[in-house]
């Protein structure tokens, strides 16, 4: 499934927070956005799955040559788009179990999930309320699961990684590398090199600073822009607009 961000900008509250985003995922391409606290990963993410409250000012957001920029969020996960959030809310009324049979039953089981959810030691989560007291790897690994039961064609990861310890790093990469394998689009929000070193394929990597893609390469570019920071790179963007 591809993805094509045509020029989009975003605002939220009355805030503009994406200032013409231009993004091509080709089907199976993996892509790795970085960039600073604040810079609107998260916004695009939400704005491509269709949060309603990021609103669509300009542009156009295409998956599979449709334009899917009014759609309803579950109209975008009925065709196959799925997001991870970065954050997780915790649900006191509803069990895991529960949420899993829903999803089962609308979306059928799929072997990806089934796998996954060995590989994340689900079945120790499942009589648990929805997140609620859970720590932060297991709430990143119930969420990469949950987001796979939807049997996703293309898949929004918010920080996988941020807050899960190493062995929870190495199996959550192991189901991102699963995700990769079997051809499916996916694009990854991170703050860290060594999740994107695990990965069997890195197609693209892309900087974000104040609501723009500044800069667009293959994977040599984390390294350099993990290591030099941020800063450079995003005042470039501004010396450009002044
Ligand atoms: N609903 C909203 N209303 C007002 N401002 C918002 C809203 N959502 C995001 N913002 C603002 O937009 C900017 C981008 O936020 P976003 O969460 O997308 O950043 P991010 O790149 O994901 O940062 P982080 O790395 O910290 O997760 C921030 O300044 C944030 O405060
Ligand atoms: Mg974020």
């Amino acid at each position: 499934m591809s993805l094509i961000i045509e020029d989009l900008h975003v605002e939220s509250s009355g805030r503009e927070i994406l200032r013409g985003i231009d993004l091509e995922v080709k089907e199976g391409e993996t892509h790795i956005i970085v960039g600073p606290n604040g810079a609107g990963k998260s916004s695009l993410l939400y704005t491509i799955a269709g949060i309603p409250k990021y609103v669509v000012k300009k542009g156009r957001i295409i998956l599979n040559s449709e334009d899917i920029t009014r759609l309803q969020p579950h109209e975008r996960v009925r065709r196959g788009l799925c997001l991870m959030h970065q954050f997780q809310p915790q649900i006191k009324t509803i069990k895991v179990s529960d949420l899993e049979n829903i999803l089962i039953s609308k979306f059928g089981i799929n072997e990806l999930a089934v796998k996954a959810r060995e590989i994340l030691e689900i079945d120790n989560l499942r009589n648990r309320y929805l997140f609620t007291n859970m720590s932060g790897g297991e709430r990143k690994r119930l969420e990469l699961y949950l987001t796979l039961l939807t049997n996703p064609k293309i898949v929004l990861l918010d920080e996988p990684d941020s807050g899960v310890d190493v062995d929870s790093l190495v199996k959550i990469s192991e189901v991102i590398n699963l995700i990769i394998s079997s051809s499916l689009t996916c694009i990854l929000v991170t703050h860290r090199g060594d999740i994107v070193n695990m990965l069997r394929k890195v197609d693209r990597v892309h900087v974000m600073c104040n609501g723009k893609i500044v800069e667009s390469n293959g994977k040599d570019m984390l390294d350099r822009v993990l290591k030099s920071g941020f800063r450079k790179i995003c005042e470039r963007l501004r010396d450009k607009r002044e």
